[in-house]
């Protein structure tokens, strides 16, 4: 991304389910691949289905996925790939150990409220925890830790996606012009 480093960006979305993380990211993809930069797009609803086929949601799992995940972003963006993340991540823990692995890591927490995500319900997620017919939910049996100093914050329940977009490539033209 930047001319000085070599090393890709590391775009770390975080929220609760159906907070917008899917949905940013993908239109973050198409800003890189429209200036024809390297870009990797890793998304928790693909990865449940291959790498981390193996794991569930307990916070053990929850743990060695976003371990995995953070090393993988690792060797792409060593390899000058920039790479967009979307996972819930509730971990604050986990999104540290992310960061820490990174030279340019950028954590975007996608704020929207418990009470919006649910009347969202993309995929039905939400009605099957409430009504205990899974376990291990965020934001209804399990627990969101909401960033402390995130890069920046984005509110896609006040927002539209056009204005969470543009405030997102904005913050990455400034930094990569700074460094
Ligand atoms: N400003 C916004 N930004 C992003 N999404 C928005 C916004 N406003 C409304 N939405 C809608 O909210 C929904 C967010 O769903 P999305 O799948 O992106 O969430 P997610 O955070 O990836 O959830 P999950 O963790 O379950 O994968 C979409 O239907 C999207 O159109
Ligand atoms: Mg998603």
């Amino acid at each position: 991304m930047n001319k000085n480093s070599k090393k890709g960006i590391v775009i770390w979305f975080t929220g609760l389910p159906c907070s917008g993380k899917t949905t940013l990211s993908k239109e973050i993809e198409k800003y890189f691949q429209e200036k024809n930069l390297p870009v990797q797009r890793l998304d928790g609803d693909v990865v449940r289905k291959t790498i981390s086929r193996d794991l569930g949601f307990s916070k053990k799992d929850r743990d060695i996925n976003i371990k995995r995940m953070a090393y993988l972003a690792q060797m792409l963006a060593n390899h000058n790939i920039n790479v967009i993340s979307a996972f819930v991540s509730p971990y604050r823990e986990m999104r540290d150990f992310a960061r820490s692995l990174q030279e340019n890591f950028i954590e975007i927490y996608v704020k929207c409220s418990k009470e919006k995500c649910i009347e969202r319900d993309v995929k039905g997620m939400y009605k099957k925890a409430l009504n205990n017919e899974i376990k291990d939910f965020t934001g209804v049996q399990d627990p969101f830790e909401e960033p402390h100093n995130p890069e920046l914050t984005v509110n896609t329940e006040k927002n539209s996606i056009e204005c969470n977009i543009r405030e997102i490539i904005d913050y990455i033209e400034k930094q990569s012009a700074q460094v």
